[in-house]
């Protein structure tokens, strides 16, 4: 891939620069921010580190949207991030006219662009910005459901005592505590989790993984997560930028799928060339139905609130 923009120089937009020039996902990573000279002081550093690290992606910050014209993929983290006590919906107004800002840049400077929005609220998000750039849904995804994931398998890892890799899982819906961890699909190198777990401690779990975002806030104090989020949006560019058709839990515009339509939540995906190749629609048992259509009605009444 010839260029990828990372719009938004803040804890998440800066370590995603970062993974993706050392995964060498690009020839040119471009680090984009309102706020004068931080893109460039950050772009600058990361390139610098890479006689060290021995990447050859060029690392460039800017302020405006010249640099990313033309670009293949864009990862938006621009918003203002949770404070303790703040729900994601709180960002939402915020966080809505930046993203109606950043859509309209990237219409205009990279017409045939791929995008995936990270800002919060994320379903919410991901729709403003495909209405404002009138992308097809295959070019505008949302990450949550890889990183939603991430926290239920670190978790579990945790609780068996066994390898992170060997924990396969999937968590769908809306990115937010009304979230569906599929525990049915939920295996330890193909192994049920309900042969290695007591019920008990894995709904401890599912609660925690459904609260992990503010667990992080509540530490933080004065920011939200980024090491595992930047990480989940890497994971799903490099899927797309090497083709390599990975099943993953995104969020993704709904035409009918899952029984729902007209709005983004998360469910498993096929990310590669093009971005969104095909919504994968695996069977639920009627408990986890009801829990995703829950989180679909928490999304809409989000969406209700931001005007177009
Ligand atoms: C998280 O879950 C901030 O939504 C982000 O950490």
């Amino acid at each position: 891939m010839n260029k990828i923009t990372v719009v938004g120089a803040g804890h998440v937009g800066a370590t995603t620069a970062q993974r993706l020039a050392e995964k060498e996902l690009a020839r040119e990573v471009v680090l984009i921010d309102v706020i004068e000279g931080i893109p460039q002081g950050k772009a600058l550093d990361q390139w610098e580190s890479a006689p060290i690290e021995g990447f050859d992606t060029r690392v460039i910050g800017a302020n405006d949207y010249g640099p990313a014209a033309g670009s293949d993929l864009f990862i938006v983290t621009a918003g203002i991030a949770r404070k303790p006590g703040m729900t994601r919906d709180d960002l939402l107004r915020t966080n809505a006219d930046i993203m109606k800002a950043v859509g309209r840049e990237i219409k205009e400077c990279s017409p045939d662009a791929i995008v995936i929005v990270v800002s919060n609220p994320l379903d919410v998000m991901a729709w403003v910005a495909k209405e404002v750039t009138d992308f097809p849904r295959e070019r505008v995804i949302g990450m949550a459901g890889v990183l939603d994931t991430a926290r239920y398998r670190s978790f579990l890892a945790e609780a068996l005592d066994v390898s992170v890799e060997d924990i396969q899982a999937m968590v769908l819906g809306g990115h937010g505590d009304t979230m569906v961890p599929l525990v049915s699909y939920t295996t330890v190198s193909g192994i049920p989790i309900t042969q290695l777990i007591d019920r008990n401690t894995l709904d401890k779990i599912v609660e925690r993984t459904r609260k992990g975002g503010a667990e992080i806030v509540g530490y933080l104090k004065t920011g939200s997560a980024y090491y595992a989020p930047s990480a989940a949006a890497v994971q799903m560019a490099e899927a797309i930028v090497k083709n390599k058709r990975r099943i993953l839990p995104c969020a993704a515009w709904l035409e009918g799928e899952f029984g729902l339509e007209g709005l983004y939540v998360g469910v498993p995906c096929k990310l590669g060339a093009g971005g969104l190749q095909q919504i994968i629609e695996v069977e639920l048992s009627s408990k986890e139905q009801i829990a995703l259509n829950k989180s679909a009605e928490h999304v809409r009444e989000t969406m209700s609130a931001v005007s177009l």
